[in-house]
């Protein structure tokens, strides 16, 4: 921004107070949100869009990205590849979907990121164990069991940023581990952006009403490429060691664009 000449401010969103009766943000043509906080996310995105600010990335999208359910869903509703995956509010029908998945199955936080509290279910006992525990240790008794078919990725998984229409880059995040975030280890090392990923990038954006987001795609083992999930606040320390794109600039640029359209 600065280097664009453009006035801008950085609100640390832990400093202020959002005072939910008061109409005065409406100097700000536009806000990038950048609260890597799920929920600090979504609150500071809705009060700014009530109050009449544009913000990047909107509160709907952000809504559905920082969900795994409706991000599933959402990729379903618009014909995006992604693997198999089904919800159960209990232990046992949590048990029987696990089972008729077939093991290996992946059980996940529906709200949650850098590879955290993930579960790799290989057998029926690990199963068991591991539904009792997440059953027992849910104070609320209300996530769901977010059970989803395990993908025989070779090695690792392709990270891309997609910026407004653009697919900014693509990576190739490997470890031998099977989770492969950044924050957990894995290696970032630079990949083309084919056609197919870049469609399958751009239409899992858009399939969650788009901005600036970052797509996590997986090899399936004969070869075919299914979105895993799209992240709201990208981050991007290993992409920028790894790629020679202009990311920060894109990003700048998208959101001059919207704040020119908001004026
Ligand atoms: N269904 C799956 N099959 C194989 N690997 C998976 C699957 N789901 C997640 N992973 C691995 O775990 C990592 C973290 O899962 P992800 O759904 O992206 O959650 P997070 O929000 O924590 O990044 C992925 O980057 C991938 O390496
Ligand atoms: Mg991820």
């Amino acid at each position: 921004m600065r280097e664009r000449g453009v006035g801008f401010e950085r609100i640390d969103v832990r400093q202020v107070i959002f005072d939910l009766n008061d109409a005065t943000l409406e100097d700000y043509d536009v806000v990038l949100i950048r609260c890597l906080s799920h929920s600090r996310a979504l609150y500071a995105a809705k009060t700014l869009q009530e109050k009449g600010v544009r913000t990047v990335n909107s509160y709907e999208a952000i809504a559905t990205c920082g969900d795994k359910v409706l991000t599933t869903l959402a990729l379903i509703e618009h014909g995006v590849p992604t693997p198999r995956t089904a919800i159960a509010f209990a232990r046992e029908p949590a048990l029987t979907a696990v089972e008729e998945m077939g093991y290996p199955v992946v059980l996940k936080p529906p709200v949650g990121s850098w590879g955290r509290l993930m579960a790799k279910l290989n057998d029926r006992e690990a199963a068991e164990a591991v539904i009792e525990h997440k059953e027992a240790l849910d104070k609320s008794q209300d996530a769901p069991f977010y059970i989803q078919d395990y993908i025989h990725k070779p090695g690792g998984d392709i990270r891309t940023l997609v910026v407004g229409n653009e697919t900014v880059y693509a990576v190739y995040r490997s470890s031998p581990h099977w989770i492969t975030n950044t924050a957990r280890g894995g290696n970032t090392s630079n990949l083309p952006v084919t056609p197919e990923i870049d469609h399958l990038s751009r239409a899992a954006a858009e399939a969650v009403g788009g901005g600036i987001v970052a797509v996590d795609i997986l090899e399936d083992s004969d070869g075919s490429l299914l979105v895993n999930e799209v992240n709201h606040t990208p981050e991007f320390h290993g992409a920028m060691q790894a790629t020679d794109a202009d990311i920060t600039g894109r990003m700048a640029d998208y959101v001059l664009s919207i704040a020119r359209e908001e004026r």
